[in-house]
């Protein structure tokens, strides 16, 4: 078994890939600064996978902080969620995001460098690809960014190519999320906007728990079959899945490799509402309004890669993701700032 950093631990991402680690009998610490995300997620990992974690609270940009975290005891490798990852903010914010995306990024990957850890499994993001030429995605369409959030996932990525080409030591997975949505089947962790949610599913499920009066569909006259944009949904469950192959495939394999982590299937807006009030018997009212500045009409991925190299298919189905978030949602109507779930 081993032994893993993960930054960013106590987020929605984090938190999930967190009890898939426990429960595989790796041990993981959390490098966490809250800024998005609540201590109380992590006791929850814990008590879902009935085993310990360390979370340590603080930031990756502490470069002090890292060399005293990796001189405690040797790490096998780091899976890097901790980042800023709000589109829009990133327009008004960019410097923010420069600075703790990529060099939040560089920090880390230094204190790595001087502990000799060279096992590296990085967040990236599906938005990497901007619009798409082609449909479906594979890891080898142009990489272009629509945004300063999307730029630093860019950035860091080029860091890591120049990285491993630098230095045959390293083994760097780079895995682009499509949609990650729901959350882990027990009700216990998931999602927790901070404020009103910038994505699709989180606000579905606050519409569906009356927190939200409708749901504003951004354009219903987009090139696709019912006129709404079209995305790669995937289960949070089956995303943090795919880290524990990404990491197994990067203690056998050097150098840089990205991989997308979606199911291969378009799903529109719609398609997605009514699978969520069928599976959970709630009403989702919406209204038709104006697209969004900078969205995409559609956006899938060719998932061959990660079968092909990670052994990695997404299993669970877009009705599982929409009976397990509505699952947490309606045990957590306040996320983790609630009461304990029951
Ligand atoms: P999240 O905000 O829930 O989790 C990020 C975590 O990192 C939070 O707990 C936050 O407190 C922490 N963090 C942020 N900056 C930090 C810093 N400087 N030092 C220490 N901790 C810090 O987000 P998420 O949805 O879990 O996303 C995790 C990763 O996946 C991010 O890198 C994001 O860009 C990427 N990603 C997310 C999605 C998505 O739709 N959620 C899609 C593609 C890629
Ligand atoms: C999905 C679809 C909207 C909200 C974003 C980031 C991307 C990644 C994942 C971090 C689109 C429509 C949405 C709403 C709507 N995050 N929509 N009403 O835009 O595909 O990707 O999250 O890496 O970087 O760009 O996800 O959930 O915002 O939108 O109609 O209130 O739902 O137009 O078609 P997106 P999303």
């Amino acid at each position: 078994m081993a032994r893993l950093l993960v930054t960013g631990g106590a987020g929605y991402i984090g938190s999930h890939t967190a009890v898939a680690l426990l429960e595989a009998g790796h041990e993981v610490v959390s490098l966490d600064n809250y800024s998005n995300s609540s201590p109380r997620a992590l006791e929850r990992v814990s008590r879902i996978a009935g085993r310990p974690l360390t979370a340590v609270e603080g930031d990756v940009r502490d470069a002090a902080l890292l060399k005293r975290l990796f001189a405690q005891q040797p790490f096998d490798g780091v899976i890097h969620f901790a980042a800023l990852k709000a589109v829009g903010e990133s327009v008004s914010k960019p410097l923010a995001y420069y600075d703790n995306n990529v060099a939040g990024t560089l920090a880390l990957l230094q204190a790595m460098q001087s502990a000799a850890v060279t096992c590296f499994v990085f967040s990236s993001s599906a938005t990497v690809y901007g619009a798409p030429d082609e449909l479906p995605i594979t890891e080898q369409a142009p990489i272009r960014s629509t945004n300063p959030y999307g730029a630093t996932k860019v950035m860091v990525e080029q860091m890591l190519r120049d990285l491993a080409a630098a230095d045959a030591a390293w083994s760097v997975v780079s895995l682009r999320y499509f949609n990650p949505i729901g959350a882990h089947p027990s009700g216990e962790i998931g999602e927790d906007p901070n404020d009103i949610p910038n994505n699709l599913f989180p606000f579905i499920c606050q519409v569906a728990a009356g927190r939200r009066e409708r749901l504003a569909v951004f354009g219903n006259d987009w090139p696709t079959a019912d006129g709404t944009g079209v995305r790669d949904y995937l289960h949070v469950a089956d995303l943090a899945a795919g880290h524990l192959r990404a990491f197994d495939f990067a203690r056998r394999r050097r150098g840089f490799t990205p991989v997308n982590l979606g199911t291969g299937r378009g799903v529109s807006v719609l398609q997605l509402v009514h699978a969520f009030e069928a599976a959970t018997g709630r009403s989702i009212p919406f209204s038709i309004v104006e697209r969004r500045p900078g969205d995409i009409a559609a956006c899938w991925a060719d998932p061959s890669a990660a079968a092909r190299l990670l052994g990695w298919r997404a299993e669970r189905s877009i009705e599982q993701a929409c009976a397990d978030g509505w699952r947490w949602q309606s045990r957590n109507p306040d996320g983790y700032r609630g009461e304990a779930a029951t």
